[in-house]
């Protein structure tokens, strides 16, 4: 019989072997994992549970809310403000930091989510996630301010996401490596199913939003340009493009399989770095991707070495197989 590895018992394992995380850590992503369980529910439950369309209310983006962008927040702020691990969390759904009320004791860490990813396809049936990044707080800096989460995405401890396609499946990684769970609906657990995750250095294979062509940058341009070309271009070979418009979706096919992703800087609204965020998108996502032997930049540095300036802060993404991101960053002429 195969022995089965639930998550509970490789993150004690991860605590007592290897001594990758302390205890409270341990707890921490226990809880997320939970929180991502019972927004699978309600993912799959679907119109059954009422839970589809829009919330006819705006997030701090400007962004028009679904019923499920909110309930997946609700979820995570519920399961995780009581256990005592955390000093505070932030979302891409609330406009500043929610600090652990006093009733309950506050432990040092932070915890930063995307509580619903893909929220375009969530009444089309097509596969959404959630995302999240773990950070310490500060030593020595007193009670608890947003200022504590501005620190770059390499000083992340754990960052993962779960993805609600035909499998839930939770990805995670506290900085040894990359590792994949997927949700035994009968056990109600999380199993272990692949480790040591590696993205392919090579591909045949891109992930951008095409409308967005007149918009683009010449660096994106001639990279994208070169991949149409296909056999007879410069690159020698023709090139399969797949856009998802859930992150989580598109990087997890790119953990599976290797490729390449983009969100781009475009001309659209110029003072604006990209479209998505660097907190609790880019920075999990870019870790996941370089602990499984990918890169991540913005074109211009590498996205873990990012200085954040503000939560909610925007950014340009390029993440993916090794040798086609440093590729894309020739192109942008710093490399
Ligand atoms: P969110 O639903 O959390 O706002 O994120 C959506 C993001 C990301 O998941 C996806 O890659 C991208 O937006 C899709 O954007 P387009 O609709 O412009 O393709
Ligand atoms: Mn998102
Ligand atoms: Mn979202």
């Amino acid at each position: 019989m195969i022995k089965k590895i639930s998550l509970t018992r490789y993150l004690v394992e991860q605590q007592r072997v290897d001594g990758h995380i302390p205890g409270d850590l341990r707890l921490l992503l226990e809880v997320v994992a939970r929180s991502c369980k019972s927004i699978s529910q309600a993912v799959n439950k679907g119109d059954l549970g009422g839970i589809l369309g829009a919330a006819d209310t705006e997030n701090v983006q400007g962004e028009m809310q679904k019923q499920l962008d909110i309930i997946a927040n609700e979820v995570l702020i519920e399961a995780n403000e009581w256990g005592g691990h955390l000093a505070a969390m932030a979302s891409e759904e609330m406009d500043s930091i929610y600090v652990v009320p006093n009733r309950y004791p506050q432990g040092e860490y932070l915890l930063m989510f995307d509580p619903l990813d893909g929220s375009s396809n969530i009444d089309v049936n097509v596969s959404i996630g959630t995302i999240f990044s773990v950070l310490k707080k500060p030593e020595g800096s007193p009670g608890v301010s947003e200022a504590d989460f501005l620190q770059p995405g390499s000083q992340q401890v754990a960052a993962g996401y779960c993805v609600y396609g035909p499998q839930t499946t939770l990805v995670l990684t506290v900085g040894d490596g990359v590792a994949m769970f997927s949700l035994d609906r009968e056990q109600g657990s999380f199993v272990l199913i692949k480790e040591h995750v590696e993205i392919p250095l090579d591909t045949k294979e891109f992930a951008i939003n095409m409308s967005n062509m007149r918009h683009w940058d010449e660096p994106v341009k001639r990279y994208v340009d070169e991949c149409l070309a296909g056999k007879e271009g410069p690159r020698g070979k023709d090139f399969n493009m797949r856009w998802v418009a859930s992150m989580v979706a598109d990087v997890h096919r790119i953990l599976t399989r290797g490729g390449v992703f983009l969100y781009p800087w475009d001309k659209r609204e110029p003072q604006k770095a990209g479209k998505l965020r660097l907190m609790y998108e880019a920075n999990p996502m870019s870790w996941l991707v370089e602990q499984a032997g990918g890169a991540a930049t913005n074109g211009q540095q590498r996205i873990l070495d990012i200085k954040p300036t503000k939560l909610h802060e925007r950014v340009s993404v390029i993440l993916g197989s090794k040798n086609e991101v440093e590729r894309i960053t020739s192109y942008h002429g710093t490399l």
